[in-house]
């Protein structure tokens, strides 16, 4: 495996911070399909407090905050949490906002979620070593049963292989690195977890290859 490049991904909490500042609607308003498959399988466990990673402007926070969860959103964008509490002013809803970068551990407590929900934040730019430290924190916060539907883009994705080796799986298109999954890092990330569904799905006009994966905390 190619070493990180440790200066380039350094560079990306600025540049998400710009990005998120310059398109306000980055994604759009409405939920992204994994929300809505997530948000219905959470209710069918009857899961009530989530824990969403890399929130971004809320356009799936918002989705999760309808359907009557009670949502903490975590994101190392200021900006991006900025749009988040400003919206949800707006609507009169409550949601908890944590600036935080999923890099150290998570500032919750033990078994506190009944689940957590995240849209394409693991294929940001984390290692594969940050992204095994990533999820043991995750099945730290979560209840015991408690279910992740997490996304990330994959190795069969147009933009693998292309644009800059930033190693470790992980390229640069754009000023975006992504980190993208192959089967075995699924394998691996699922360590203390029993998968119950996993599917591939695109998304936008690329268009984005991704997999979808749920998990219980065994
Ligand atoms: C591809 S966007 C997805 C945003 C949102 N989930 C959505 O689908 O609309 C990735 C998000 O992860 C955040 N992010 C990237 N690296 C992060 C890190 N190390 N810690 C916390 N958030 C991070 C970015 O700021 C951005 O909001």
């Amino acid at each position: 495996m190619t070493e990180p490049d440790r200066q380039a991904i350094a560079g990306q909490h600025d540049h998400w911070d710009s990005i998120l500042s310059d398109n306000p609607d980055m994604y759009g308003l409405d939920p992204s399909e994994s929300a809505l498959a997530a948000s219905a399988r959470f209710g069918e466990v009857g899961a009530v407090t989530v824990l969403e990673l890399g929130a971004g402007q809320g356009r799936d926070t918002f989705h999760f905050v309808r359907r009557g969860f009670d949502v903490t959103a975590l994101d190392f964008s200021h900006r991006g949490l900025a749009s988040i509490e400003s919206r949800a002013d707006q609507m009169g809803a409550v949601v908890r906002c944590r600036r935080h970068d999923v890099r150290s551990p998570l500032p919750c407590a033990d078994d506190s979620f009944d689940a957590c929900y995240s849209h394409m934040l693991f294929c940001m730019a984390l290692t594969t070593d940050e992204l095994v430290a990533l999820m043991a924190e995750v099945r730290r916060v979560l209840k015991p049963g408690g279910l992740v539907a997490y996304t990330a883009r994959n190795t069969s994705d147009a933009h693998y292989g292309e644009g800059i080796d930033c190693g470790d799986d992980m390229w640069e298109h754009g000023g975006f690195i992504v980190h993208f999954f192959s089967p075995e890092l699924i394998e691996r990330l699922s360590d203390g977890f029993e998968i119950i569904d996993r599917f591939e799905f695109t998304e936008g006009g690329l268009p984005r290859r991704l997999i979808s994966v749920t998990m219980r905390k065994t």
